[in-house]
């Protein structure tokens, strides 16, 4: 099935394991008339993320699922998926990798911010190692998911420039603002709006 709008939002899930920080600025958009998507249910692998605190004070459907059966926790997911009608996944800070299985049960229609300007520092550590190799310039991508690490097609990318007195953390933060108006221009490129 191919992701299209016609006059309804398209039911989205969005994956977290952290803060939430993206998932906050998704669900503002969402809100938007401008917006395609609305946001039906949260997904977390880690109980203890900051960010489930978002579904209360949103009131969104927030289930947790334990990845340590992954296979399981993954069946389990996509039969809450299919329950909920979605159509759309965002993966936002979500820090597992999902199975081929699992993407291919959603192909095309999972989304991932990644914080450094892909095809540069797929995995983990992206701001030490912009900083150590002295790059002139970081920043974020949000791309499709395929069953490659960080490697689906790229939707956009937005470039951040790197001081010298920046550290990993204060380049994180500075990427981060941009992820937060990133992501939502990227929903927007995939529905051609
Ligand atoms: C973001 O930098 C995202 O790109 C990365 O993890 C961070 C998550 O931040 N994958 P948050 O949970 O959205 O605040």
């Amino acid at each position: 099935m191919a992701l299209s709008t016609g006059s309804k939002k398209i039911k989205t899930a969005v994956f977290i394991t952290g803060t939430g920080s993206n998932l906050k600025s998704l669900i503002k958009f969402s809100k938007l008339k401008k917006s395609p998507i609305s946001i039906k249910i949260i997904i977390s692998n880690n109980p203890k993320a900051k960010g489930l605190r978002f579904g209360k004070i949103y009131k969104i459907k927030k289930k947790i699922f334990n990845f340590k059966k992954k296979t399981t926790a993954e069946k389990e997911i996509l039969f809450e998926l299919k329950k909920n009608k979605i159509n759309l996944i965002c993966l936002a800070g979500f820090m597992k990798i999902l199975s081929k299985n699992f993407i291919h049960n959603f192909n095309g229609k999972i989304m991932n911010i990644h914080p450094s300007l892909l095809p540069k520092y797929k995995g983990l550590k992206t701001h030490e190692r912009a900083i150590k190799n002295k790059d002139k310039y970081s920043g974020c991508s949000v791309h499709f998911v395929n069953s490659k690490l960080d490697s689906g097609k790229i939707i956009l990318k937005k470039k951040v420039r790197i001081n010298k007195k920046d550290t990993p953390q204060t380049l994180a933060k500075k990427i981060l603002v941009q992820e937060h108006k990133l992501y939502p221009k990227a929903i927007l490129k995939i529905f051609n709006l």
